[in-house]
Parts: structure tokens; sequence; C-alpha cells
């Protein structure tokens, strides 16, 4: 079966051009993009937005903060830049010699290089400068789910190495350029990066990362449309009117598409269901929360609830907090397992913290879903 996938020519383009010194058209301090989860940034960063960039003769290297939820952003990092150094330093042997480093550190982590015989250790500038060179090609750095660097200090300590190494190759006159993208799925947490002047990248923008719009429909319909009867052909404005009510995602698209207009009542069964039962399609999109909330603990479950009761009031650690969670719960809780327990919450996106001691809920679908699902 061929895999459906519309292409985003244009966003790679356009994207692409902002990757430029041009101070005013482009975005020497690097793009910043956030969109919430399972709407298309990761498929279009490594289908769309990478194979254009090497078309331009850039050099993209790609790495996802959340590829592995254990491992630490930092070390992530190093992993992927050790990978670059080791396939270009065996592709240029005989042209630059050995890579002049024997090992690879990044924010504290260590790693041998296979294709060095070097003496020393490189920083994470030498390692880009390193591959800029070889590969001849200025480097684009892409960093999904960028807002998990803030998780750890080694994370954060990576992000103030690569603007590092922005600053040093872009400011050296006969080195290769260095741009940075960074996207995410909570716009305040990505912001994190940007916002104060503790921050690393002070003074960058965060922008809405672009959602597949009608082309996407129009590509999907083209794409389903043929195999269905004459008499049961999908509505592009009723597909469109889908899309919105679910969020912009789409594999809830497609399964709702398997389920009406593949189903008995056909296409005409989907245009009921948008006009007489869009509460349905919202329940759609709560059920990645009911996945989510699966695995919480009687703990966790319970301090989202003393969250929710208590909104803007809530305070984590006082004996109102404790008390409301052992009647939940049966433990006796204090500041340690609460703290837990948010961070906890805080990893699985379900909360988030804008200001020190201050919590809110990640978003307001949730409240209602879980107002409906905890008693
Ligand atoms: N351009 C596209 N055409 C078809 N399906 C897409 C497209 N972009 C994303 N998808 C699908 O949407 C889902 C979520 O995409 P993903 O890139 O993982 O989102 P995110 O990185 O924002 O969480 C995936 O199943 C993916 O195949
Ligand atoms: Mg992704």
């Amino acid at each position: 079966m061929d895999i459906f996938y519309a292409p985003r020519d244009a966003l790679a383009q356009t994207m692409a051009d902002r990757l430029s010194p041009d101070p005013i058209m482009g975005t020497p301090a690097g793009l910043f993009l956030a969109a919430p989860r399972r709407t298309g940034k990761s498929s279009f960063l490594r289908g769309d937005l990478m194979p254009h960039l090497r078309d331009r003769g850039l050099y993209p290297i790609y790495v996802d903060l959340w590829a592995d939820p254990q491992a630490d952003p930092g070390e992530l990092i190093a992993n992927v830049l050790a990978q670059e150094l080791d396939a270009l330093g065996d592709r240029r042997t005989r042209l630059l010699g050995a890579l002049p480093f024997k090992t690879l550190t990044v924010a504290g982590f260590r790693i041998d290089l296979k294709q060095a015989d070097g003496a020393r250790s490189a920083t994470l500038a030498d390692a880009l400068a390193e591959i800029g060179k070889r590969a001849a090609a200025d480097v684009v750095f892409i960093v999904d789910e960028a807002q998990h660097a803030l998780s750890s200090p080694t994370g954060m300590h990576a992000m103030f190495a690569l603007k590092a190494a922005r600053d040093a190759m872009n400011q050296t006159p006969d080195s290769t350029r260095l741009y940075l993208v960074f996207t995410g799925s909570h716009r305040d947490k990505l912001a994190g990066l940007t916002l104060t002047s503790k921050a690393p990248f002070f003074g960058a923008q965060v922008a809405d990362f672009p959602r597949l719009d009608r082309s996407y429909v129009d590509a999907l319909v083209d794409h389903i449309n043929p195999k269905l009867a004459d008499d049961n052909k999908l509505d592009r404005d009723d597909v469109e009117a889908a899309f919105k009510l679910l969020g912009y995602r789409p594999e809830k698209l497609t399964q709702v598409i398997r389920d009406h207009a593949l189903g008995t009542a056909g296409s005409a069964g989907l245009r009921q269901t948008i006009r007489d039962r869009a509460d349905a399609l919202r329940a759609l999109v709560w059920q990645q929360h009911e996945s989510d909330f699966g695995r919480l603990t009687d703990v966790q479950r319970a301090v989202l609830r003393v969250l929710i009761d208590r909104g803007s009031d809530f305070a984590p650690f006082t004996p109102v907090t404790y008390a409301a969670v052992k009647r939940m719960t049966d433990h006796d809780v204090g500041q340690s397992q609460i703290q837990n327990a948010l961070d906890d919450l805080r990893d699985k996106s379900l909360i988030w913290r804008p200001s020190r001691g201050v919590y809110a809920l990640e978003d307001q679908d949730l409240r209602e879903w879980l107002l409906a699902h905890i008693s």
C-alpha cells in the first residue's frame, strides 16, 4: 500500500530562504517554531526541509530531543555530532586527513571518535566547524522538541554551546556558516530559550509553525476519492471542516475518514458527523489525553485534580494540598512526593510551569476532559 504524504515544498522554500546572513530577510539568530503535538512538524523537517536544504547545497543535521525520553538532551546532541564526524571523517580521509580529535565532549558527555587520530577532545563548536569544513557546506543544525533542553542542566549547557558555536562560525570570515532551527510542541516552553536575559537565545522570536493547510486536504482527497464509488466521493469542504475540528492532526483525520466515509453511511456520513456531532470529533482529540492519563499514578492524578480545583490559587507545598492528596489516595505525602508528581506531569506535558511556583494545565481541552474523567 502506498503511504500518503503531502509534500510541503513551498514551506520548505520559505524556511530555507530565512536561513541567510541577510539581517532583514534572514534570521541569523535562528528559527524558533512551535505547534502542538502530532501536527506534522517532524515529518516536515525530515521529509521536506532537509532534502530541500541538501538540494541547495547546505548540510542539515537533525536531532530530536524527545527521541528517547530516558536520554539526556546533551547526550543526544553529542551522539548525533559524533555520528556525523565519524561519517565525514571516513569519507574525506584522503583529502583532509584524519580528524584532528580523539574524542568529542558535549555538556560533559565524552564520546570516542572512530575516524580520528588527534590527541585532544573536540568541543561542540569544533565539531560543527569541522563538519562544515569537511562537508564544504554551511551547516543547518535542527533541534526538534528543543524545549526538552530546558529540562536538564546539560541540555541547557548544550544550548549555550550551540549559541557560542554559531557566533564563532558566523564571525570567522573563511569558515562555513552555522544556522540553527528549533522546533517544539509547546510555545511557552520553547520561549524559555529566548525570553529572559539569562536564556541562551535571548531576543529571538518564537513563531507559529505553520499548520497543514487546504493543500494537504486537497492532496488527501485526491488520494482517496479515486478509490471511492462515484456516489460516495469526499467533499473537500467537509474534510477541511473535520480537519479543523480535529486540531489539524492528520492521524485523527485519517481515522475519521476511515470510520465515516468508508463506513456504511459513506461520505454523507462524514458530512452529517461534522454538522451534527462535532463533539464526537473533538472527543477523538481527547483520546490522546486518555492514553497519557492512563499511565499516571494515584498521587499524580490527585495532584492534577487539586490543581484543577484550585486554579491559579494552587500552591503545591501547602497543608491544603497535602491533605487533599491524602484524602484522595490514602497516602501520606510531603514536599518530595508532590515535587516528583509535578515533575512527572511536566515530563508528560500534562502541566507546565510558566514561572517559578506557578503551575497550570497544558491546555484547556485537558481541563474539560479531566473534570469528566476524575471523580
Ligand atoms: N504532509 C503530510 N502529509 C501526510 N501526513 C502527514 C504530513 N505531515 C504529517 N503527517 C502525519 O501526521 C502525523 C504526525 O506527524 P509528526 O510529524 O510526527 O508530528 P509532530 O512532529 O508535530 O508531532 C504522522 O502520522 C505523519 O505521518
Ligand atoms: Mg515530532
